[in-house]
């Protein structure tokens, strides 16, 4: 990788005003897909995407920008989804059975839907706190739900985690910070007084007692999501949204002893909520944060409060593109160029930065990286590179522009290239390859949840379905999140909606899978839809900004 490989940041000082068109252009993701469909796709007037080079030039104001999005729906829960009356074709019987057990999994607060549970699984035993609603696994119900004309539900769980924000927070004697979001909550119901109430857990309940890092990040991306899919603007502007923003942003934003633009965070803070070695810089946080970043800069108001938080955003997003897009990256030549390096470098020249010892690289990324192809790596720190494969991480890094355009294909090229391993017989895999014996002794503390191909360790995920199905068609490989869908089309629903998949091949119906597990069931339908009607992808990718490309350069990727 060389080093000066990006633009100088952009000049802060010169904002002014100034509109721009979004840069999204549906109409080349409808072109993606092998045998583009009829799309009915109205005009209508949304927000845009506050792009850095619109800062360069001034601040776009929302309402002023023609975008495409869907017709904001009012459809009653109980109708039809809205997605087989759009396509002339019969849609898979799953999908009906989809719909009904993600509305039985709705949660009301005070007569209102508030959220879904994690699983709705009567047969297990435990129940453990699969029974609240948590924020990273409202995601894809949300998306499903705006996909289908139905946004009350995802504004009634924005506004409600938002006043869950404002909660005091403590774990024993220790105060969190304020921007804190839930995990997760839970509506209690009291039939006799007929009042309900809401507890929360901010990481004080959870295993291992960590703040889920990742619960803000997506409440930014979900708000977004609302606000581009409705084209609703009144809610990420009420100031209760913007200070929601800010306070998290606050969190990620300030100053300490780093060096680096990534986030340090402790093992279990996001999916992987528990120790499986992935603190640091994990993959999936740093993505999560860039993705995060550019959805805030979309809707902050450029306010005496605003302004600060936008210019810091500006600025962090260029040095963490840098970072991520240098020291993150790994190809076959990258590999080769570790494997080759010298260590102990000393000062400003060290090619080997953060003293990567070549013989920490594990036996299995030698047969696993192809000529063509690349990834992410699952976390950089000094002298510690963990070079496992994270399927969240790397997909929403093309989701987000995180990954510059030749990265995104290498990322589906190795997908495709390594099917087996990563796919085999149930999308996705968490992450691959798993780690066993002494390692895992070490790594995971002896977990017997997370034991091998299992679970956080290897297991193969059905969420993560729609993760990869936007990312294949932000790429423009419909063909690959078909053959993904057939797959789980071909299981998921005799075998009651399974949590995640045990075993190297994802064969089999995981240890300790709940059943019903309300993400799977809503990832599957959140795919679905996405690929009848590509355009709804807008709602959660960002284009590239242009000021952030690299100087030509072609990825190494290309080279063979
Ligand atoms: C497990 C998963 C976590 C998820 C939760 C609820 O703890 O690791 O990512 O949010 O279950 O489904």
């Amino acid at each position: 990788m060389e080093g000066n490989y990006y633009k100088e940041p952009l000049e802060l000082k010169d904002f002014g005003s100034h509109c721009s068109l979004s840069e999204m252009d549906d109409f080349d993701l409808t072109r993606a897909l092998e045998k583009p469909r009829q799309l009915k796709i109205e005009r209508k007037r949304s927000f845009d995407e506050r792009s850095m080079s619109e800062l360069s030039t001034g601040y776009a104001r929302h309402d002023s920008v023609l975008d495409m999005a869907h017709t904001p729906g009012s459809r009653s829960i109980v109708d039809t989804p809205l997605s087989y009356a759009r396509n002339s074709f019969e849609p898979h019987p799953m999908v009906a059975e989809a719909w009904e057990a993600l509305r039985r999994s709705m949660v009301f607060f005070r007569g209102q839907p508030v959220g879904t549970i994690a699983a709705y699984d009567h047969a297990s035993e435990e129940v453990l706190n699969y029974d609240q609603v948590f924020v990273r696994d409202f995601v894809p119900s949300a998306l499903a739900f705006l996909m289908n004309g139905e946004p009350d539900i995802v504004k009634n769980f924005l506004l409600k985690t938002l006043q869950l924000q404002g909660w005091e927070k403590r774990v024993d004697r220790f105060k969190l910070g304020e921007g804190v979001m839930p995990a997760s909550f839970k509506v209690l119901h009291d039939p006799i007084r007929k009042t309900d109430t809401i507890i929360a857990d901010f990481g004080e309940s959870a295993i291992g007692r960590v703040a889920p890092v990742d619960s803000g990040f997506w409440w930014i991306i979900l708000l977004r999501a609302y606000t581009k899919s409705t084209g609703d603007l009144t809610l990420s502007e009420t100031p209760e949204c913007q200070k929601g923003m800010r306070l998290i942003l606050s969190l990620c934003l300030s100053e300490g002893f780093d060096t680096f633009p990534t986030l340090l965070c402790a093992d279990g803070c996001s999916m992987v909520d528990r120790r499986m070695g992935v603190y640091g810089y994990p993959i999936e946080i740093q993505a999560l944060f860039f993705m995060a970043l550019r959805s805030a800069l979309s809707m902050l108001k450029p306010d005496d409060e605003g302004r600060e938080f936008i210019e810091r955003i500006v600025k962090r997003l260029h040095a963490l593109s840098f970072h991520m897009r240098n020291y993150f990256w790994l190809d076959f030549q990258q590999l080769n160029d570790i494997y080759r390096y010298k260590t102990e470098e000393y000062s400003h020249t060290a090619v080997n930065k953060f003293n990567v010892m070549p013989d920490s690289i594990p036996d299995w990324v030698f047969d696993f990286m192809p000529h063509r192809g690349g990834y992410f790596v699952g976390n950089v720190s000094p002298a510690r590179m963990d070079f496992r494969w994270f399927s969240l991480g790397n997909c929403v890094s093309i989701l987000s522009s995180l990954a510059t355009p030749d990265q995104s294909m290498a990322i589906m090229d190795l997908l495709e290239h390594r099917w087996e391993e990563l796919v085999g017989e149930m999308p996705l895999k968490i992450c691959y390859p798993c780690i066993e014996g002494h390692e895992w002794r070490i790594v995971t503390g002896c977990d017997p949840k997370n034991t091998r191909w299992s679970y956080h360790n290897g297991g193969s995920w059905p969420v993560l379905l729609w993760t990869l199905t936007a990312a294949c068609i932000k790429t423009g490989r419909p063909q690959i999140a078909r053959r993904a869908i057939d797959l789980i089309e071909s299981r998921l629903h005799r075998d009651c909606w399974p949590e995640y998949y045990d075993g190297k091949q994802g064969r089999y119906v995981g240890k300790q899978a709940r059943k019903f597990q309300t993400w799977s069931i809503a990832g599957y339908l959140v795919a679905k839809m996405m690929l009848e009607d590509p355009s709804h992808i807008g709602m959660i990718s960002l284009e590239e900004d242009k000021q952030m490309k690299p100087v030509i350069k072609r990825s190494a990727s290309w080279t063979c």
